[in-house]
């Protein structure tokens, strides 16, 4: 079987983890078995890029299950080894191994697209992205993709607005099952946590600073300031802003808060956020992480290549002496902390998130024929659908419109005085 992983030896491990995780995705659960049983996804070639640990290799066993052809690549460092192998061994082509550099990450994607999918399911739209430029061919014989982030769907409007977008695609990221959750809840709750353990020090009375007060920075600020942090909140769009003076935080501009703040976290999923005037004005020993994650969100390679030097390491913290400034902190070399330094979002978090790329690939074969190039929302129907099969687990039942009151929603008369 064709594939490329570390050490097909630790299947097991892998399935025993996967099992576990799959008892928390009912979402995902029951929206695999609607594809399975409407026949939707079967013979269908549908590539994942995902970061590959246990919730993902639920969704692609789940379409594997509903009769997808299916195959999966991942950048190695956030690549699970062991999961790697238990897909491999459930006979699903697998191009993800933990120890693989830039180069062999880029291998990795090609050879998935190898694989001519009908569907591409991304998280990032790096793979989309590289399809465009190294293989049109695909993309001009498939269905569509679905994208599941932030900055994964940013570049593909951008495509679509020059007019460079060669498929249909889903932003998964939009649904309201997906952002109002992952991005808001998950996200900063592990953020906040990863940086915590890696760091082993109090956010209680810690001054966090954090940039850009999107979905994820609310939720990171909202976290920090739940363990007894004082937060300031950095952002370039006023409304967000004026949300984050409304919530109760100071806000400034970045090169202002960071005079004493003892963690800066990035969350703007903007390359270049945390420049290297930033990196000049933090005090001694401050910590500086990403958990948009985007390359570059920190600018380390420009802070390099201004005279920075690493000047001791332990495990994922490098202490970066900063000419002009002090020597900080920085949390994993700048990398999506939540996802290279722990486990990611939790399990009935990513359950919604997964529902959602189901209900896309979905919607993608069924509409397949009035579908063009350009970035499609999800349906509400379908994002009610994840919803509704997520509420039950967590013991909610959802109430129905009356008929008095569908009556009123459908009406624009006034009331009779
Ligand atoms: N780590 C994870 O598990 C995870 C999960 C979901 C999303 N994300 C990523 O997190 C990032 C943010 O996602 P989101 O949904 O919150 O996006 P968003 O668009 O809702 O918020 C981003 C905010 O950053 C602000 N911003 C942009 N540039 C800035 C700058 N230079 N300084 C200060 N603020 C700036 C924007 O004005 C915006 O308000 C994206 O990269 C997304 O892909 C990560």
């Amino acid at each position: 079987m064709s594939g490329r992983i570390a050490d097909p030896t630790r299947w097991r491990e892998g399935a025993e983890r996967i099992a576990w995780a799959r008892t928390f995705m009912p979402a995902t659960r029951a929206i695999g078995d609607e594809l399975a049983a409407a026949g939707t996804v079967r013979d269908v070639r549908i590539a994942i890029s995902d970061v590959l640990e246990p919730k993902t290799a639920n969704l692609a066993l789940s379409l594997a299950e509903a009769g997808a052809d299916v195959a999966v690549s991942c950048v190695g460092r956030d690549t699970d080894d062991a999961v790697a192998a238990a897909l491999a061994h459930a006979g699903i082509p697998v191009y993800a191994f933990a120890a693989a550099g830039s180069a062999e990450d880029r291998e990795n994607v090609l050879a998935l697209l190898g694989h001519r999918p009908d569907i591409i399911v991304d998280d990032g739209s790096a793979t989309i992205r590289l399809a465009h430029i190294e293989r049109p061919d695909v993309l001009d014989a498939a269905i569509g993709a679905t994208e599941q982030t932030t900055s994964g769907v940013r570049p593909l409007r951008t495509m679509e607005r020059l007019g460079e977008l060669r498929l249909p695609v889903v932003a998964a990221n939009d649904a309201r099952t997906k952002s109002l959750f992952d991005n808001a809840h998950g996200t900063g709750q592990t953020v906040v946590f990863a940086v915590a353990d890696l760091l082993g020090e109090p956010f209680a009375g810690a001054h966090v600073v954090v940039a850009g007060y999107g979905r994820v920075g609310s939720g990171i600020a909202r976290h920090a300031s739940a363990l007894g942090a004082r937060v300031t909140v950095a952002e370039v769009d006023p409304v967000a802003a004026l949300q984050a003076a409304f919530a109760g935080y100071a806000v400034l501009p970045l090169v202002d808060a960071v005079a004493d703040a003892d963690i800066l976290i990035s969350a703007s999923g903007v390359a270049g956020t945390v420049g290297f005037e930033h990196l000049q004005r933090l005090p001694e020993h401050a910590a500086v992480a990403v958990g948009g994650g985007v390359s570059q969100e920190i600018a380390l390679d420009d802070a390099v290549r201004r005279g920075a030097v690493e000047v001791s390491r332990s495990g994922k913290v490098s202490a970066l002496r900063i000419p002009g400034g002090r020597t900080i902190r920085i949390l994993d070399d700048g990398h999506c902390i939540n996802v290279s330094a722990a486990e990611g979002n939790p399990v009935q978090i990513m359950d919604l998130s997964f529902g959602v790329q189901l209900a896309a690939v979905a919607y993608l074969i069924e509409e397949r024929d009035r579908l063009d190039a350009r970035v499609y929302a999800l349906p509400r129907a379908a994002d009610d659908r994840v919803a509704a099969a997520a509420l039950a687990s967590f013991g909610g039942t959802v109430d129905t419109v009356s008929e008095t009151q569908r009556a009123f929603l459908d009406s624009w008369r006034p009331a009779a005085p």
